[in-house]
């Protein structure tokens, strides 16, 4: 059955999931409010501030892992993903946070992590008790090595080799941090637990599922090296058909088995974190009978340039033109640095963020959002001794990993924590010169970067001009764009050419910068009707 409807064609009665244009707020957890005072964000401190996310006017959130794990991946590593980490508080303050967030209207979406668990997990301990050749060790990928090396030459996402020895002599995959061991997808049992997890908090009443690594999962029959080159190149980014360790077709099954789970439960959505390199391999996850919808990270790879940009929002909507998901869009998120940063820091990078903020928002399809984002937060240049990520320690302290777009949020008052604790400290040391980015400080500011978000996601929700699931575009200067939404009619135009050009005709609705006269000034984004 298709579950999405489309606008579009009249003759459609069906009604449109509640997710198939929503925005989406990505809640870091560990950095978006603390409850407990011991300086990391937990479930109590989210609960705490859900007025300020229906104030600004989300449609879902999404929480990063608040599974029990030792975290050295800050919880990407789970030992019991039916459990809460006391760090972020227990089961009842779970319930809590579902009951207040439904009670405002804002649906709740946890991540779920198939590829990988801790090496804390009970499983994980049994398979290291139990043996080579055991039932336990089968969960995993525990193998012999070639002579005194590991059993292929794969590396891991975040550094070094993807295999760890035990003492027995047995080498262990894993493709992130050695913490984390790759499960084994063949195996029944670790099918049958993700189905009870899956139905564990669904049954708790929640909305949806992130998917983390959906392109992971299947490993290709006798673990085949990787080619050499890409030997090199660490990150999650943009895996290609000739890398042995994502993107295989088996994963298609575990999708198919979240997708009948989800079925089960009317209404629940399942999102994937799916980084791969061609069109045709994205459209696969988001087939009907697999994933509801596929994080695009296209406009993450696009620098403030109207070419790139139009290309990586056609590059999007081809993806999933042959599928019954929407398109998605995203700027930032907890692996990547920034967008502010990205597009430069400091008041350019601000004013580029402020322009691609209103021409994502007005794109047909789903916008995740990354907490801060919406303060104009830019990545952090930590000092060395505040890096907790396990790329610092798996690089060899060449990459300083993904901590600096992960310092908690500013909430109020003029030096840190500003509020994000009661407690003296941070996770992650907040700099001072946050005091002008506060929530507090750009509530009460018109033209701050809060306010902008505030009124583009109101117009969003509430305008008949962001109505329908297609756009074209327009004949623009040469380092400009305008698209035009097909069904509403909106109009977004963009200009990153360094000089002013001609305003599209049409009345503005909404502009990233001031506008004067009939230019649209260099670095601004407007909305017209
Ligand atoms: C995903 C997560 C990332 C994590 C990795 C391993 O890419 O987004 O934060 O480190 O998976 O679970």
């Amino acid at each position: 059955m298709r579950r999405s409807a489309e606008p579009d064609h009249p003759g459609n009665q069906q009604a449109p999931p509640w997710w198939h244009r929503a925005v989406f707020y990505q809640v870091y957890v560990r950095s978006f409010a603390d409850a407990s005072g011991d300086g990391v964000g937990d479930l109590d401190g989210i609960r705490s501030r859900l007025g300020y996310l229906e104030l600004l006017g989300v449609d879902g959130l999404w929480l990063t892992p608040f599974y029990a794990s030792p975290m050295a991946d800050h919880g990407y590593d789970v030992a019991d993903p039916r459990a809460v980490d006391p760090l972020f508080g227990d089961l009842d303050a779970f319930d809590r946070l579902v009951a207040d967030a439904h009670a405002r209207g804002i649906k709740i979406t946890v991540d779920v992590v198939p590829n990988h668990v801790s090496d804390r997990h009970r499983w994980f301990q049994e398979a290291l008790a139990a043996g080579p050749g055991s039932a336990e060790r089968a969960r995993f990928f525990f193998r012999d090595g070639r002579g005194d090396g590991p059993p292929n030459n794969w590396t891991s996402v975040f550094g070094g080799p993807a295999w760890t020895r035990v003492p027995d002599g047995q080498w262990y995959l894993h493709l992130f941090a050695p913490e984390q061991p790759d499960l084994n997808w063949d195996n029944s049992e670790v099918r049958a637990d993700l189905v009870t997890t899956l139905r564990f908090w669904l049954d708790r009443g929640v909305d949806g599922f992130r998917i983390d690594v959906a392109h992971g999962m299947a490993k290709p029959a006798g673990l085949p090296d990787m080619p050499e080159y890409l030997r090199v190149v660490h990150g999650a980014h943009g895996h290609g058909p000739d890398d042995p360790r994502f993107d295989n077709d088996e994963v298609h099954e575990v999708h198919r088995l979240i997708r009948k789970v989800t079925d089960e439960y009317p209404g629940s959505m399942a999102v994937g974190e799916i980084w791969v390199q061609t069109d045709d391999r994205f459209a696969r996850y988001v087939r009907p009978d697999e994933l509801h919808l596929g994080f695009n990270f296209a406009l993450v790879g696009a620098d403030f340039d109207a070419d790139a940009v139009r290309r990586a929002i056609d590059l999007s909507l081809a993806a999933v033109s042959r599928s019954p998901a929407p398109p998605t869009w995203t700027l930032s998120n907890h692996d990547v640095p920034r967008h502010v940063s990205r597009y430069g820091g400091g008041d350019v990078g601000a004013r580029r963020a402020r322009a691609m903020a209103l021409v994502e928002l007005a794109l047909p399809g789903v916008v995740y959002l990354y907490n801060g984002e919406e303060l104009g937060l830019p990545s952090v240049d930590l000092p060395d001794w505040a890096l907790q990520d396990p790329i610092w320690e798996r690089s060899g302290h060449t990459e300083r990993g993904r901590d600096g777009a992960r310092v908690p949020l500013p909430w109020e008052g003029s030096a840190p924590p500003f509020a994000f604790t009661e407690g003296e400290s941070t996770w992650l040391p907040i700099p001072p010169e946050w005091a002008g980015l506060t929530v507090e400080a750009q509530l009460e500011d018109p033209e701050s970067m809060l306010s902008l978000y505030r009124q583009a996601l109101e117009l969003r929700k509430t305008h008949p001009g962001f109505e329908g699931t297609g756009l074209e575009w327009y004949g623009a200067p040469p380092g400009c764009f305008a698209y035009r939404r097909k069904g509403g009619g909106l109009i977004c135009a963009l200009n990153t050419s360094g000089a002013p050009v001609p305003l599209p005709p049409g009345e503005i609705l909404l502009s990233s910068g001031p506008i004067e006269g009939t230019d649209l000034p260099p670095e601004t984004s407007v909305w017209l009707v």
